[in-house]
């Protein structure tokens, strides 16, 4: 297949799924790679352009999971290409820890000014979402001298030690792993569709959580002035595309403040532009003392990134520090990324977010099968369920319908235990966005 041809805006399923070279490729990979990977459909990536991929097979897919929220400019931006390549024909490494490049700093001083509120920022450069919320976590200890880590259940954070330990998602990604770090309690996140506290209006459920820490954990379990911090997503990712009340991150704010603890906003999924705004707790107001990036913000290169409070970052020389972390290539494809991020597709972002949210809210109304659509800007979730009156998660159709949507060249993926995640590159029109509905719209049509 000639690299020059022209790319569809439709997908095109020309051989069976997997096709022979994707077939082949998936044997040698059984022998080869860790049997840890999910691997959900077969789907194997020759080369990407805009929202779309081609297989080796030369088949076409629409791509509405963009490597897990990770492609925000779309696959191979020219730009973000051109910025890549130019940057690996000077240097590729000089490890930012010991030495200085300009644009690790230029990096970090336009993170300074993007970030949410109006305290200054430094910023400390790794390679990924859970090394940053590894390292942020240390820097809570750090600049309290306390211990103590309240996040949430159904919240995911990573899969190193400590980022594995705050982690509440699914019992597999905790399973054989104990002991975890210390010192680590879990509380109730607010999901309006399926309150913990009962039948509650979503602002009290989001009062509810927010008293189980103050008049639960803090009394009974772990004294506030031994909380170095509360970690939170602004919207639950991988728990579920879950958007919480709006009086949930200004009552955290306030128990922090209240209480001398850091309040860390983990923004690897729901940052750079994805909600439609470039962080999502921009919706909120609030102003982390400590907030972490990754995913989206290199376009696809690796790179994380804790943005704190610069009186918090304030650790000694020496303490923490990684070899290829703000690496010169990843943040030249990050300084594009922002730059095309805030001019255009953020605010895209929130059009066509609004256009999916709307389209998929129409066949909530006609199917039983559907519970309900939530989400911000290109972050959207759709909960399948049983029927409406019984609200009965069903994991399987959730499988079956992401499997078939892959047969018919719509890719997808699960959260949470039953729900489907749409995150398309931020590069999405309307067009799209009506393609990818009719695709799952006839899926559920003939799966349920
Ligand atoms: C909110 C959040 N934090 C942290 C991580 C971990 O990021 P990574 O997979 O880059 O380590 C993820 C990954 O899905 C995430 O969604």
């Amino acid at each position: 297949m000639p690299e020059t041809q022209t790319v569809p805006k439709r997908p095109e399923i020309m051989t069976e799924l997997p096709g022979p070279k994707v077939k082949a490729l998936i044997e040698q990979d059984k022998q080869y790679i860790s049997t840890s990977y999910t691997r959900g459909y077969p789907l194997a990536i020759h080369r990407g352009d805009g929202a779309m991929v081609q297989d080796p097979d030369g088949n076409w897919f629409m791509d509405f999971c963009a490597g897990i929220a990770v492609c925000s400019t779309g696959h191979s931006h020219p730009q973000v290409v051109k910025a890549i390549q130019e940057q690996a024909a000077q240097f590729l490494h000089m490890s930012g820890t010991d030495f200085y490049y300009q644009n690790m700093v230029d990096l970090a001083q336009r993170l300074d000014e993007l970030s949410p509120g109006n305290t200054p920022k430094r910023v400390f450069f790794g390679n990924s979402g859970t090394e940053a919320v590894e390292g942020a976590l240390k820097l809570a200890r750090y600049a309290t001298g306390r211990s103590q880590i309240i996040s949430f259940y159904r919240s995911f954070h990573g899969r190193t030690y400590g980022a594995m330990s705050v982690t509440a998602s699914k019992s597999v990604q905790r399973k054989h792993f104990a002991p975890f770090v210390p010192s680590v309690s879990h509380a109730h996140y607010p999901f309006s569709y399926r309150p913990f506290f009962g039948n509650l209006k979503p602002e009290d459920e989001g009062a509810a959580c927010l008293d189980f820490i103050n008049n639960y954990l803090f009394k009974m379990v772990v004294p506030s002035d031994e909380v170095a911090a509360i970690l939170v997503e602004p919207i639950q990712g991988e728990g579920g595309y879950v958007v919480p009340p709006k009086n949930w991150l200004p009552g955290l704010r306030e128990l922090c403040d209240q209480n001398g603890i850091m309040l860390i906003v983990d923004e690897v999924q729901s940052g750079v532009g994805r909600t439609g705004k470039m962080w999502a707790c921009e919706y909120d107001g609030i102003e982390p003392d400590i907030m972490t990036s990754a995913k989206g913000i290199a376009s696809g290169l690796p790179l994380g990134a804790i943005i704190a409070k610069n009186n918090v970052m304030t650790w000694e020389p020496g303490c923490h520090a990684t070899t290829f972390g703000g690496n010169p290539v990843s943040c030249a494809a990050a300084l594009v990324t922002l730059d095309l991020v805030e001019n255009g597709l953020m605010q895209n972002s929130a059009q066509q977010g609004q256009h999916l949210m709307n389209r998929l809210n129409e066949l909530v109304q006609k199917s039983d099968r559907l519970g309900e659509v939530r989400g911000r800007g290109l972050m959207v979730g759709l909960e399948i369920i049983q029927s409406k009156t019984s609200k009965a998660k069903d994991k399987a159709l959730r499988d079956l319908l992401v499997d078939k949507c892959f047969e018919k060249g719509l890719l997808i993926l699960g959260c949470g235990e039953n729900s489907i995640r749409f995150s398309p590159p931020l590069v999405v029109d309307a067009e799209d966005i009506d393609t990818a509905v009719s695709i799952f719209e006839a899926v559920l049509k003939e799966n349920s």
